[in-house]
């Protein structure tokens, strides 16, 4: 090959390696992350990233320029020379590609294991979907069950995921993994997070017609709040500072519930403004009705609504949070009587 043409190929090169790379940078392809493993899989996704862009920007320059320089003349009717491969050229061309797709492979290996170890003593937190809740459970006795996930920073946690109805995945983009939650097996998820903030769980598998409102939070605080939130949820007893409506937020009901005095409006379950008109259908007290409702959710069933779609374990709260809850939602029934 004459030098200019090499020169030629190379600029063409360049130019295409600088607009593929803008197109890399300028656009937020992944959120800013979270956590560790998020950083670990940005890493390997940079890695791969630049490979195919020096790749993409080679095989483009060599095409280009040879569509160019090797178009056919007008009038030119000759056939072209008889080429027979070029055995250098493929070994390079098997080989190049070989250490790449290797390197790959090990870099993603290596951040598959790190991102899987949750080291000596990670906190470990039981995660349960269900049609269309998230609820975290922390460790002990005494673990308070929420409807939030609440991470102390830089502290490896692990979460074992399972379901009780139909097939869930968990999601929180910031911290770049996603873990399936299937009935009857457990699964895992190794998070260690490093920004504070709050940032969306979200259900990424398909699970029935409330999926798109299968959302919830992860709180990521300082080890000093997160304790202070603990000891607060642990006394459990202590009720909730803002009564029944905090813990009809932290629980999540509003996604599955419309209720006015929560400025809510799910559509999966029945409506909360008609709770004193049920109650009396059902010939029972507003608030034994109310109580029964949350932790026996198929004793009464709304006209037009199925069994078993509403979590069974808001029956976990703790008794002076449920107690709370009754009230907030019994006496705003009264209201709208
Ligand atoms: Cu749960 Cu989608």
């Amino acid at each position: 090959m004459r030098r200019g043409s090499a020169v030629r190929i190379a600029l063409v090169g360049v130019a295409v390696g600088i607009v593929t790379s803008l197109f890399a940078v300028l656009i937020p392809w992944l959120p800013t992350s979270a956590s560790e493993e998020m950083d670990r899989i940005t890493f390997t996704f940079w890695f791969a990233t630049v490979i195919c862009i020096a790749i993409f920007a080679l095989v483009s320059a060599v095409i280009l320029y040879s569509v160019v320089a090797f178009r056919v003349r007008p009038d030119d009717d000759t056939d072209g020379p008889p080429i027979h491969g070029h055995t250098g050229l493929e070994i390079v061309w098997t080989a190049i590609p070989a250490v790449l797709v290797t390197a790959i492979s090990i870099v993603s290996a290596v951040v598959l294991a790190r991102n899987d170890d949750a080291g000596a003593n990670p906190l470990k937190v039981a995660v349960s979907a269900q049609q269309f809740a998230w609820s975290f459970k922390y460790p002990g006795a005494d673990g308070p069950l929420s409807g939030k996930l609440v991470l102390p920073i830089h502290q490896p946690t692990e979460l074992s995921l399972t379901a009780l109805d139909v097939i869930h995945a968990f999601w929180v983009p910031e911290f770049g993994q996603k873990q399936d939650a299937v009935p009857g097996i457990t699964t895992r998820l190794v998070i260690t997070p490093k920004r504070l903030g709050t940032f969306p769980v979200v259900c990424t598998e398909l699970c029935g017609l409330g999926h798109s409102t299968m959302r919830s939070e992860a709180i990521v605080l300082s080890r000093a709040d997160y304790d202070k939130w603990l000891a607060k949820q642990k006394a459990g007893a202590t009720p909730q500072a803002n009564g029944g409506a905090s813990v009809f937020e932290a629980q999540g009901c509003g996604s599955c519930h419309t209720f006015a005095a929560a400025g809510s409006n799910g559509q999966v379950g029945p409506s909360l403004d008609t709770l004193a008109a049920a109650a009396k259908r059902a010939g029972t007290s507003l608030e034994a009705y109310v109580r029964e409702s949350i932790v026996q959710p198929d004793a009464y069933l709304a006209a037009g609504f199925q069994g078993g779609v509403m979590p069974k374990n808001y029956a976990d709260l703790p008794k002076a949070q449920l107690d709370q809850l009754v009230a907030y939602l019994a006496t705003s029934g009264k209201a709208a009587e």
